[in-house]
């Protein structure tokens, strides 16, 4: 099983780097764009030629994978994970940074098998930053080891937190409670418009949390492989096992401070895909 694990994770690494250079030839900002969901949720011709080619490249290579890919499910795709492998595909996580040149936008892949995530890579080709993660074999940001910090209550963590990509009232009003929360009582919020590159730094150790309510199987399957081969945990944000379809995440340094957020956020269970 590893030695196919492997495989197919050089796979997609080497379509993922060549990919990235879609991405870079854009550094400046890509102005052309149509709305997804919301008057926040873009998608930009990028976005699909970088999900074609990953999806092209790898069913050519094991044409019984099976993937969920987000611009293939918001043009009507299924949203479907079974026991086969499957690829949860954000071709480009940080999608408003994008167009407006904001240089945090990686491209994400998770590998997930009997629906378990089994590898990982966030690459976000602008800054070279290259995270990545098989499980059991620890994480990695450009090959060097990465772990987690030591962080374990809220008053001395720092928090990824993200406003998300739409407009709905009732999940405004749950994020800014969370927003203050965190703000009252942390040490801080940074906000790198990813959730896969949130996730990857609090697998790096440079952040403590990340949560969100809203966000999609594409933007957590890789990140939550990393976080976990970093030492952090990754459930759901009520302290049940992580369902990657379910529209929310949880992740953290250690189990600690995952439970003191899971006893303090309000919670909202967004509708799933
Ligand atoms: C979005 C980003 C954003 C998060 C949203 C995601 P996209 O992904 O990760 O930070 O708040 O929930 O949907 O649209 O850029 O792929």
């Amino acid at each position: 099983m590893s030695d196919s694990i492997d495989e197919y994770f050089d796979a997609a690494l080497s379509l993922v780097k060549s990919a990235g250079n879609l991405i870079t030839e854009h550094t400046a900002g890509c102005k052309l764009f149509e709305l997804k969901s919301s008057d926040i949720d873009l998608v930009t011709e990028i976005d699909k030629k970088v999900e074609e080619t990953l999806i092209g490249g790898l069913s050519e290579k094991f044409p019984d994978h099976k993937f969920i890919g987000e611009e293939t499910v918001s043009d009507g795709g299924k949203c479907e994970l079974t026991d086969a492998p499957t690829w949860v595909i954000d071709p480009i996580d940080g999608t408003m940074n994008f167009i407006h040149g904001f240089p945090h936008s990686c491209i994400s892949v998770g590998l997930m098998i009997n629906k378990v995530g089994v590898a990982g890579i966030v690459y976000n080709p602008i800054l070279q930053q290259l995270f990545t993660a098989k499980k059991g074999q620890g994480a990695f940001l450009n090959d060097k080891q990465i772990h987690v910090s030591q962080v374990n209550e809220l008053k001395k963590a720092l928090i990824t937190f993200e406003t998300g990509t739409s407009r709905d009232v009732e999940r405004y009003k749950a994020m800014l409670q969370n927003f203050q929360l965190i703000v009252s009582k942390g040490h801080g919020v940074r906000s790198l418009g990813s959730a896969a590159l949130n996730m990857c730094m609090v697998a790096l150790g440079g952040a403590d949390a990340y949560f969100e309510f809203g966000i999609h199987a594409w933007d957590i399957a890789a990140g939550a492989v990393i976080v976990r081969e970093a030492g952090g945990v990754c459930i759901d944000p009520a302290g049940e096992p992580l369902d990657v379809l379910s529209r929310r995440v949880l992740c953290a340094s250690n189990v600690e401070l995952a439970q003191e957020l899971t006893q303090n956020l309000v919670q909202f269970y967004p509708e799933r895909d």
